[in-house]
């Protein structure tokens, strides 16, 4: 009698932890809340995360959990489609970005600017190409290391109903469009952990404090607050400092090159510049961008038609303006994903370094 009532509960609770999406392939329960641990008599109020810990890419997009409905492009519903305030430059296409942060455990916020996101969270990134989804990429955090995340992207098949996932060398000139779909290791070099380094140790370099405090679409900073899903609250305004003008030439080179170039153990070693706005640098001559670059001479580029990083009001002699505008030469910066110059973002780091005294 005694056996049949503690079956019966194993059962009931094992079917309330299925609700929400079954687990995909490969896929395993490592959240802290496992059914093994909970105590059958106070299971009421426990926290079940949607999904569990991917520890492998899925073959098919449609085993990670980004649709609900592949066919109709219904995104899961334990994702939040995010959009950061300034994006990376990839020529032409069009990008859309969604979150899934398991819902019983917080970001950990105690860095504001390097959020860390608990295990088995995953982010996305869908590019288009005039209309047509040529890749949509994912990374999955897979253990509490600083390196213990996978990189991965999927190919979409001819009719859109399904994206495989693509050779880690990567894809040249994807589904017969000018796109090429980066290998892993150029995924590392921008995200982190590539042996040349690059990176931030979060990881993730659209979804932080300063990039989400918006008014436009998608998941924000307040919402993030408001929810009680950050560890610790941001103290004042997060912002870029400065005029419409400033903020756009700081923000353009924040997501653009201080990926790579910035001060954590990931960024890349052979310069000193710093081009990453962190939370507390509320003025404009008080970011690394200007203390590192404005009127100092570069470290290792040298060529005659540049004087400084940046030399105020002359874009034409500041070697970041060089550098932004060349492309399919070592002169190109950012030195991979793109084989166009971004003319809007070039302008706006014109018109600041022309404001400059
Ligand atoms: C040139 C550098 C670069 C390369 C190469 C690159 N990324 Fe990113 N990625 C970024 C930046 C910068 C962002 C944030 C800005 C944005 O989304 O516009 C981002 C955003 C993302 C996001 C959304 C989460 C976030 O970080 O905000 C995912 C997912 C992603 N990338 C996956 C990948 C994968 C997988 C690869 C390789 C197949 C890859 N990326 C290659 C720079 C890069
Ligand atoms: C994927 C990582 C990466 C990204 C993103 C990136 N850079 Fe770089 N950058 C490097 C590396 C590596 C070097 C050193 C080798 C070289 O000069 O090519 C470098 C060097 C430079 C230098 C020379 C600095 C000196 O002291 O001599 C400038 C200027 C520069 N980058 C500008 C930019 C700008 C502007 C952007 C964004 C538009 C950018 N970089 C984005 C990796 C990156």
């Amino acid at each position: 009698m005694l056996r049949r009532a503690s079956l019966l509960l194993v059962i009931l609770f094992v079917s309330s932890c299925v609700i929400g999406d079954p687990l995909s392939e490969g896929e395993s329960e490592h959240d802290p809340i496992a059914p093994t641990e909970a105590h059958e008599s106070s299971r009421v109020d426990r926290c079940t995360n949607s999904y569990g810990v991917l520890t492998e890419l899925p073959q098919l997009l449609s085993q990670t959990g980004l649709y609900a409905d592949i066919q109709n492009k219904e995104v899961h519903d334990a994702l939040w489609a995010f959009v950061p305030e300034f994006q990376l430059w990839s020529d032409t296409a069009d990008k859309q970005r969604w979150i899934y942060v398991p819902e019983c455990d917080p970001i950990d916020t105690s860095n504001m600017d390097d959020w860390s996101f608990p295990v088995g969270t995953r982010f996305f990134k869908e590019f288009s190409v005039n209309g047509q989804r040529i890749e949509t990429r994912l990374i999955l955090r897979t253990g509490e290391g600083a390196y213990d995340f996978l990189y991965g992207t999927y190919e979409w098949n001819d009719d859109e109903s399904e994206a495989s996932l693509a050779p880690s060398e990567g894809v040249l000139e994807a589904k017969g469009t000018s796109h090429d779909i980066p290998s892993e290791a150029q995924c590392r070099r921008c995200h982190g952990s590539h042996p040349d380094r690059g990176g931030r140790p979060s990881r993730a370099l659209g979804f932080s404090a300063l990039q989400l405090n918006h008014d436009g679409a998608g998941i924000r900073l307040d919402d993030l607050v408001a929810q009680g899903r950050l560890s610790h609250a941001p103290e004042g305004a997060l912002t870029f400092p400065g005029n419409d003008v400033e903020r756009q030439a700081l923000g353009h080179l924040h997501v653009n090159c201080g990926v790579c170039h910035n001060a954590t153990r990931d960024g890349v070693p052979q310069t000193d510049m710093n081009l990453w706005v962190n939370v507390n640098q509320t003025t404009v001559e008080g970011t690394s961008t200007y203390l590192t670059a404005v009127g100092k001479a570069n470290e290792i580029f040298n060529d005659q038609n540049v004087s400084a990083r940046i030399q105020p009001g002359q874009p034409d002699v500041s070697s970041i303006i060089y550098r932004m505008s060349h492309r399919g030469n070592n002169a190109q910066m950012p030195p991979l994903a793109t084989k166009e110059v971004d003319e809007t973002g070039v302008e706006a780091v014109k018109a600041w370094i022309l404001s400059l005294p």
